[in-house]
């Protein structure tokens, strides 16, 4: 069986940058023609002038053909570091961070009553806003207890795009269907895992991330709307390299790296489940439709070939345990690619 994906988007993706960036960039520009590019360096990307030279240093490290829609981190940011954004073609949303939730995100949004003007002109220059939902409560709440904010900026601000960022529940999904505004990114972890595979026998810190994967009646109901479609939800694998020595240690770093081989296990799900005739939107039309994007032209063609997912990626000096490291998936790309070297 074979399928054809036309200009896959990853709609939240981490880029990291220097020799990371050099090693990660050109894993995701193999099988996506664009991704939104998280804003979450040391110290954040905050401002037109970061953003540009981020934005030249991907495209140093994969090429023309991969297109990087920027986003800011959300400060305090008004009128005129919005229109200095905005002349910058490739500038796309700002991304909201509370305060200390996850990784890099220490500079981030304390009080939600102080970001008002912001938003306010945001929703009146038509940027979108990415959202970390989560609280800062107990682990396996945070999101629901989150879901309280996104129903206050969704009425308060009616004209703005809320991106709910990497939903893990079944309950953000119902707050989707309430509001028109919101729209949502789901990651490959939370369409696969639960708290059991991360947690339930020996650790595994590859599926360690923010938010944590959850359970299994929230994965099955995000795995039920984006097989069927549902044309709010977008793929965005939140690919977060972090070196090995971060996550095989006291202290895991929070951050899954799936970006090599995300649209192959994608298109393994989705043809379990009778459902590739919906893989297409999942992965670029839901964002082309919603963003108007016009992603480069690309064509990969994705097939039932069993593809074996190195144990390590490395590169530039880096190294990062992927997803499932050393296990075998499904669904590969249907002509080998050129890229980092992988070992394993
Ligand atoms: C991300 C990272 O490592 O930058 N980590 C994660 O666990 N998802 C940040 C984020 O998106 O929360
Ligand atoms: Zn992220």
């Amino acid at each position: 069986m074979q399928i054809a994906i036309e200009s896959p988007i990853d709609m939240h993706l981490h880029l990291r940058d220097n020799a990371m960036l050099r090693l990660a960039a050109p894993l995701s520009a193999e099988t996506f023609a664009g991704a939104v590019v998280m804003p979450n360096l040391l110290p954040p990307v905050t401002d037109a002038a970061a953003m540009e030279a981020y934005a030249r240093r991907i495209g140093a490290a994969c090429g023309p053909d991969f297109r990087p829609w920027m986003t800011l981190f959300l400060k305090d940011q008004g009128e005129r570091e919005l229109l200095a954004a905005r002349s910058f073609s490739n500038f796309f949303g700002l991304k909201l961070y509370p305060a200390g939730v996850t990784t890099n995100s220490g500079g981030g949004v304390l009080r939600f009553d102080r970001i008002g003007r912001t938003l306010a002109v945001m929703q009146e220059m038509g940027v979108p806003l990415l959202v970390h939902g989560e609280s800062r409560g107990f682990v396996m709440d945070r999101e629901r207890e989150f879901l309280a904010v996104y129903r206050s900026l969704a009425e308060q601000y009616p004209g703005l795009t809320i991106s709910m960022e990497h939903i893990t529940t079944a309950a953000a999904l119902r707050l989707l269907d309430e509001y028109e505004n919101l729209v949502a990114t789901v990651t490959l972890q939370h369409l696969l895992f639960t708290l059991d595979d991360l947690a339930g026998g020996l650790l595994r810190p590859e599926l360690f991330c923010k938010p944590v994967v959850k359970r299994p009646e929230d994965r099955e109901a995000l795995c039920e709307a984006a097989l069927n479609g549902h044309p709010r939800l977008m793929f965005g694998s939140d690919s977060a390299p972090h070196p090995r020595s971060n996550k095989e240690c006291l202290g895991c770093a929070a951050g899954v790296f799936t970006a090599p081989f995300a649209l192959q296990r994608l298109a393994g799900l989705f043809a379990e489940a009778g459902r590739l005739e919906n893989l297409q939107a999942f992965v670029s039309g839901n964002a082309r439709c919603i963003y108007g994007f016009a992603p480069p032209v690309k064509r990969v063609v994705l097939t039932d070939v069993p593809f074996h997912i190195p144990a390590l990626y490395r590169g530039f000096g880096e190294s990062v345990v992927p997803m499932g490291a050393g296990e075998w998936i499904p669904w590969s790309v249907s002509a080998p690619l050129p890229g980092a070297s992988a070992c394993g």
